[in-house]
C-alpha cells in the first residue's frame, strides 16, 4: 500500500511524477502529493483527492528532481497535513510506504531537540531524522544511512534535500521499491508500471539495500553497508498492458482478459504431453517428492483460491492440506509438520501478513517452501525455494479477477503433478486433465459470454442491502469469492455459506428482500443443493442460481436460473467464478461506486 515515485532527470519531471502516480493508484488513493527542487528551495503540492487533482494543481510547477506519493492512511487520517510528501525545516523531503513501528519515542526524542511536527504520521520522523543529522554536515546518503538504522519497521523511502539538486536517495526494508534506469535519468518507483512510459530497464532492490541517484547513474549499497551490484532486467510489462483500452474500468478488462491469462499460465506446463515437476522451480522434483502434506497460507481472494486447491489436493492427490488465513497463523501456536509443503498464495507477492506467515512457518522448521504469485522478483517469490508464476500480467483492479482464475490453474497443477508422484494420476487421466486444462481458456470466454444477460440481473440487485451466496463442496470457496467480490465493490453486504448451513442460523434471514445467489454446478452434490434451494424457496427468499448446462432446474416464479455453457467438472471452479464477478461489477455499476478503487481498501496490503 501506497505508491512511490522519484525522477532525477535534465528535463522537467513533474508530468513523469504525476503518470507514475496515476498508474500506481491502486496501491492507495486517500491522498497524493509532489515535491520537486526548484531554484534550491522545495516546492510541494498535495491534494486529499485523487491523482487527477494533484494533476490541476501542479500546471505551474517544474523540476528535474523529485519524489511524489500516493497514500492509503495508515497513521493519521486522509487530510492534507497527513499527505506526503513530508518535509523537514524546508531542507529535506521524504516519501515513505511502510509502518515505523517505533515512531513515538523517535518523534518524542525529536520533539525534545526542537523538531516541531505538523503531521500525525509515522513517517515525519524519518524526515526530521535525516535532517538532523545532514544539517550537521553529514552527506545525504550518509544522513539516511545512520536515519535508517534508528528505525524498526518496514519502510520503502524516497528522499531529496534542497541544495541538492543533483541527488535522490533511496532505501527498501519490507516494502517494495525498485530503480528504473533511463539515458542521462534515473527513477524509482513501488512498481515497473509507474515507469513504463519512461523506461523498461529496471533493478529490483534487494533487502536492506540504500541507492544513490544521480542523473548519470547509481550505487547501491546492501544491508551491510557494502557497494552491491544488481542486475538491471528488462521488464516484461508491456505499456499497452497497464493501459485501460477500450474497457470501462479495470476490473472489467481484467474479467475479460481471463481466457489470455489461463492461456499464458498453463503456456510451458501444457506444451508438452504429460505435467513435469520442473515448472515450480529446477528443485521441485526432489523436494515435491519428499512432503507429505501440504500447508497453503494467503490472505483475501487468494486464501479462496487456497479452500477450492484443498478439494483437489486431497481428491486427487490424496495430499492432506490446511489452508490457513496467513494473519491468523502468524500468530498462533500451531503444531508443524516440518514434512508438509507451505504454499504461500499472493497475487502481488508483497502482503505483509502472508511474508510474515512465511517467516514463521520457517521459523517452525518448515524447509520446503512454494510461491504461487503473478509478480516476479516479488518478496514472497524471492524468499521462497519453489515457485511459480502466474502470467495473469498486470492487475490493476483492487477487486482481484484474474490472478485468482489463474492461481486456482496454478494449484491444479501443483495437484497433478503431486499425484503423478505418489501414483494417483495414470496416463489417460493425465492425458484427460491436460485436455481440460488446455479447453480451459476456450470454456472461460463462452461464460463471458453471459455478461449482457448478467448485466440485466444486476439491475434487479441495486436497491438491495443484503445478499446471501451459497455453495457446496469445491465451489464453496466460490461462493465466498462470489460475496467478497460484491462487498468490496459494491459495498452490499454479502456472506456466503457451505449450502448444508443453511438451516444451522442463516435461514433465520431470509425473506423476500434477501436475493440468495447459488452456486450450483452439475456434480454429486446438486440434489442436496437442490433441497437447500427449496428450503429458501419456502421461506420466500428470491433465488439466483448459476446452474450448468445440464443441470435440470427450471425458472419459475422467485427462482431465476442462469444456465452456464458447459460443465467444467474439476475445473468447474474457474467457470463458475466468472459470472459472480460480473454480477458484482454490474451491480456496482447500477450502484455507481468506484469500482477500481472502492473505498477504504488498495490493492496490496503491506501493512498488519
Ligand atoms: C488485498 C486486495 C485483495 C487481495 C488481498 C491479498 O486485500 O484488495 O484483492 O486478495 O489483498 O493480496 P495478495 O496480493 O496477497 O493476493
Amino acid at each position: 500500500m501506497c505508491g512511490i515515485v522519484g525522477a532525477i532527470a535534465e528535463r522537467n519531471v513533474v508530468p513523469i511524477l504525476l503518470e507514475g502516480l496515476r498508474r500506481l493508484e491502486y496501491r492507495g488513493y486517500d491522498s497524493a502529493g509532489l515535491v520537486v527542487v526548484e531554484e534550491a528551495r522545495l516546492k510541494r503540492l498535495r491534494s486529499t483527492g485523487r491523482v487527477a487533482e494533484l494533476m490541476q494543481i501542479s500546471a505551474n510547477t517544474e523540476g528535474s528532481l523529485g519524489i511524489a506519493h500516493t497514500r492509503w492512511a495508515t497513521h493519521g487520517i486522509p487530510s492534507e497535513r497527513n499527505a506526503h510528501p513530508h518535509i523537514s525545516r524546508n531542507l529535506i523531503a521524504v516519501v515513505h510506504n511502510g509502518i515505523i513501528e517505533n515512531y513515538e519515542s523517535l518523534r518524542a526524542r525529536l520533539v525534545k531537540a526542537g523538531y516541531e511536527f505538523s503531521s500525525d504520521t509515522d513517517t515525519e520522523v524519518i524526515a526530521h531524522l535525516v535532517h538532523s543529522h545532514y544539517a550537521g554536515g553529514m552527506p545525504l546518503m550518509k544522513a539516511v544511512q545512520s536515519s535508517l538504522t534508528e528505525l524498526v519497521g518496514a519502510y520503502a523511502i524516497g528522499v531529496i534535500a534542497a541544495d541538492n539538486p543533483d541527488q535522490l536517495v533511496c532505501a527498501r526494508r519490507g516494502s517494495p521499491l525498485l530503480l528504473g534506469v533511463g539515458i542521462g535519468e534515473n527513477f524509482i518507483a513501488s512498481d515497473v508500471s509507474a515507469l513504463l512510459p519512461v523506461t523498461n530497464k529496471v533493478i529490483y532492490l534487494e533487502e536492506g539495500d540504500l541507492v544513490e541517484i544521480s542523473r548519470e547513474g547509481y550505487l547501491v549499497y546492501d544491508a551491510e553497508g557494502k557497494e552491491a551490484a544488481r542486475p538491471v532486467q528488462t521488464s516484461e510489462i508491456s505499456n499497452e498492458s497497464v493501459q485501460l483500452g477500450n474497457y470501462r474500468h479495470y476490473m472489467q478488462k481484467e474479467i475479460h482478459e481471463q481466457p489470455e491469462a489461463i492461456a499464458n499460465t498453463l503456456e510451458t506446463a501444457c506444451n508438452s504431453h504429460s505435467i513435469m515437476p520442473g515448472i515450480f522451480g529446477a528443485e521441485a522434483d526432489s523436494c515435491l517428492a519428499k512432503v507429505d502434506g501440504i500447508l497453503i497460507l494467503a490472505c483475501g481472494t487468494s486464501y479462496h483460491a487456497g479452500m477450492v486447491a484443498r478439494y483437489w489436493l486431497e481428491e486427487i492427490a490424496g495430499m492432506h492440506c490446511t489452508v490457513e488465513i496467513a494473519s491468523e497463523y502468524r500468530y498462533r501456536k500451531s503444531v508443524p509438520n516440518p514434512n508438509a509443503l507451505v504454499v504461500v498464495l499472493s497475487q502481488s507477492g508483497e502482503t505483509a501478513d502472508t511474508q510474515a506467515a512465511l517467516s514463521h512457518a520457517k521459523l517452525l522448521g518448515h524447509v520446503h517452501t512454494l510461491a504461487i504469485c503473478n509478480v516476479p522478483e516479488s518478496a514472497l517469490v524471492r524468499q521462497s525455494k519453489l515457485r511459480f508464476l502466474t502470467r495473469a500480467g498486470p492487475e490493476i483492479g483492487v477487486a482481484s479477477t484474474k490472478a485468482f482464475t489463474t492461481q486456482l490453474v496454478a494449484m491444479f497443477l501443483l495437484t497433478l503433478v503431486l499425484a503423478k508422484q505418489r501414483n494417483r494420476l495414470n496416463a489417460e487421466s493425465e492425458q484427460q486433465h491436460l485436455h481440460a486444462l488446455r479447453h480451459l481458456p476456450a470454456a472461460v470466454q463462452k461464460v463471458l459470454d453471459l455478461e449482457p444477460k448478467i448485466a440485466k440481473l444486476a439491475e434487479r440487485f441495486a436497491s438491495k442491502h443484503h445478499a446471501l451466496f451459497l455453495g457446496r463442496g469445491m465451489h464453496y470457496p466460490i461462493a465466498l469469492e462470489g460475496a467478497l467480490k460484491l462487498k468490496e465493490i459494491s459495498y452490499i453486504h454479502a456472506e456466503a455459506y457451505p449450502a448444508g448451513e443453511l438451516k444451522h442460523g442463516p435461514l433465520a434471514l431470509v425473506d423476500k428482500e434477501m436475493p440468495v445467489i447459488s452456486v450450483a454446478p452439475n456434480d454429486a452434490l446438486l440434489e442436496k443443493l437442490k433441497s437447500n434451494l427449496h428450503e429458501v424457496r419456502a421461506r420466500g427468499g428470491e433465488l439466483y442460481v448459476f446452474a450448468d448446462a445440464d443441470t435440470h432446474m427450471n425458472e419459475e416464479d422467485g427462482v431465476h436460473i442462469m444456465r452456464m455453457p458447459e460443465h467444467a467438472g474439476y475445473l468447474s471452479p474457474v467457470l463458475h467464478t466468472i459470472p459472480l464477478q460480473l454480477l458484482a461489477y454490474y451491480v456496482a455499476l447500477q450502484k455507481g461506486t468506484d469500482v477500481d478503487k472502492p473505498r477504504n481498501l488498495a490493492k496490496s496490503v503491506t501493512v498488519e
